[in-house]
């Protein structure tokens, strides 16, 4: 099973975009995480629904995510979701061998994106999810050189052959 956790606030954006253009045609749930009340890593509330939201996505074996870049970084809702990971006793069992796709879309995107993929990368070795990589688009939905969706569209595929 496919998760697209889409972390823009925008449930019909130019994230969830670049995500249907990649998923096409694929059998896939979608999460937005905007419609969860996740707290920052630290702070704790009643309403908090963080382990309600993990438990949902550890269904799935592949998780693409897609974020819309805010001040050259993803955004604050990715950010918040991968802090709280954190308060789950280490090591997650629950995601380990979870096939991670990553998704990025901003109006102008630049030298960020190698950091960002590096970021996640390391995220996922932490936490042994295997990383399969990045793809961006610019405003127009136009594929940024290097990071085009083919190559992780074919490794998406792949995988799902190999099963
Ligand atoms: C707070 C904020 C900061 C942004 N910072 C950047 C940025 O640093 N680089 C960039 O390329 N786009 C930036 N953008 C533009 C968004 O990435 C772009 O509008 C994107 O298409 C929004 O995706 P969405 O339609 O899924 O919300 C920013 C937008 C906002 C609201």
């Amino acid at each position: 099973m496919i998760y697209l956790i889409n972390a823009s606030p925008n449930k019909n954006g130019n994230s969830v975009q670049l995500a249907r253009l990649f998923l096409k045609g694929r059998k896939y749930e979608t999460l937005d995480l905007v419609d969860f009340h996740i707290e920052q890593y630290g702070q704790k509330a009643e309403q908090d629904q963080f382990f309600q939201v993990y438990e949902k996505l550890t269904e799935a074996d592949v998780w693409v995510f897609t974020s819309p870049i805010y001040w050259w970084s993803f955004s604050g809702l990715l950010k918040t979701f991968l802090d709280r990971v954190a308060d789950i006793p280490y090591p997650p069992e629950a995601l380990r061998g979870k096939q991670l796709f990553f998704l990025l879309q901003g109006s102008q995107p630049s030298k960020e994106i190698e950091m960002l993929d590096y970021a996640m990368h390391r995220f996922c070795r932490n936490y042994g999810l295997k990383y399969q990589g990045l793809a961006v688009t610019n405003y127009e939905l136009q594929e940024i050189e290097g990071w085009e969706l083919a190559p992780l569209q074919q490794k998406l595929e792949k995988l799902l052959a190999d099963k």
